[in-house]
């Protein structure tokens, strides 16, 4: 994997070539003043998105906190991020989506803040709820902060500009078992994987000859040749038999979750005709909880997903129930975040009705 592989997986730089098969999707270039407000420390909401402020009364806060806006001791000297051309382009795209909007950045959606959510889930009916994720989430820092981490020529990434998008996409009600991970190696899929790979499916054990089908026919007649990498990881949605949905692109590689395979599994699938015959052995005990549909043809993809109950695992986002911050808390460090990450949680619960009828 290399800065192209994951270049090539930026929402905007697939979006225009596959966006028949994909969700409805609009993409905003961030402001100036927006991107210094998620890179900066805190979680305070703009100020066009809350009645009342979460500023504290203290000024004894010590360190490089002193600089966010929200420690200030004087209230008329307390500053709100404020961006109201853009929220205002946000509403106008939430309202054209339907109402609600699933957010994400250039690659990473806010998967790890769901916790603070309403619903638990990132269903956006307006701008602070997309805010409020955005800011709880590492895994927007991660793309804000170190995108090319694990790439082969990682050490040029400072030379690559990266201009920063909100990618806001029609919200869809998925089914979280008819969502599968492909692995595509040398231009061929050459496994595939139930998405959400802690649940048990029994469907998925009925019909799996028919989703490996669909989803090669839909792999080779919609993606192959349409994506720039050679080695890639598309996520696919098969809403029926035939009727299949493009998710989202993946760099091949450890940055992307491999799910029922290991790396090391994934990296013998050469995809070539010539795979590593010792890929079987590699599967750390998991042959007892999955099961793979694998033929004598190399070109096959291998298809592995939980065959039984037992194969259910821990959700792998268990650990970020807990907030840093809450670290932060228990550990005594930093009392002022998690006040104000209470505060705005319950300057949230407060504006919940007027969020409403701003979707109206
Ligand atoms: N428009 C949408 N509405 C509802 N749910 C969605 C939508 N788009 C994606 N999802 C769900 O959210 C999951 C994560 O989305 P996406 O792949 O875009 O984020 P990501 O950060 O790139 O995740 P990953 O790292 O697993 O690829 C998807 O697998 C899908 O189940
Ligand atoms: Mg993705």
């Amino acid at each position: 994997m290399d800065i192209q592989d994951v270049l090539n997986c930026v929402f905007s730089a697939w979006y225009p070539k596959f966006k028949d098969i994909t969700i409805k999707s609009y993409i905003l270039p961030l402001p100036k003043e927006f991107l210094d407000y998620l890179q900066a420390d805190g979680v305070v909401l703009p100020e066009q998105s809350v009645a009342a402020s979460g500023k504290h009364d203290e000024d004894d806060i010590e360190g490089e906190e002193l600089d966010v806006d929200w420690d200030s001791a004087d209230s008329s000297e307390t500053k709100m991020p404020s961006f109201p051309e853009f929220e205002s382009l946000m509403k106008k795209i939430i309202k054209n989506l339907g109402g609600s909007v699933f957010p994400k950045l250039n690659w990473s959606a806010p998967r790890d803040a769901t916790w603070i959510s309403f619903d638990k889930t990132l269903r956006c009916t307006c701008p602070s709820d997309v805010y409020l994720l955005l800011k709880s989430s590492e895994f927007i820092t991660h793309d804000l902060t170190q995108p090319f981490l694990h790439c082969k020529d990682c050490a040029n990434g400072s030379n690559v500009t990266v201009q920063y998008e909100l990618i806001l996409r029609k919200w869809q009600n998925l089914a979280s078992g008819m969502e599968f991970r492909c692995f595509v190696r040398n231009g061929n899929l050459t496994a595939i994987c139930q998405r959400n790979h802690t649940e048990y499916y029994e469907f998925i054990t009925k019909m799996k000859e028919e989703i490996v089908s669909d989803i090669k026919a839909f792999f080779y007649h919609m993606v192959a040749g349409k994506f720039p990498s050679k080695n890639y990881v598309f996520d696919v949605y098969r809403r029926d038999k035939g009727k299949l949905l493009l998710i989202d692109f993946n760099p091949f590689g450890a940055v992307t979750d491999g799910l029922l395979f290991t790396w090391d599994e994934l990296e013998g699938l050469r995809g070539d005709g010539q795979e590593d015959q010792q890929r079987n052995d590699q599967s750390e005990g998991s042959t007892s909880v999955t099961s793979s549909v694998e033929t004598s043809n190399t070109q096959e993809p291998v298809f592995r997903f939980v065959e039984h109950p037992e194969g259910v695992q821990p959700h792998p986002y268990s650990s970020f129930g807990i907030p840093e911050d809450i670290k932060d808390l228990t550990s005594g460090e930093d009392p002022y975040k998690m006040m104000d990450l209470l505060n705005l949680k319950i300057q949230q619960m407060g504006r919940q009705d007027s969020c409403d009828e701003e979707g109206d």
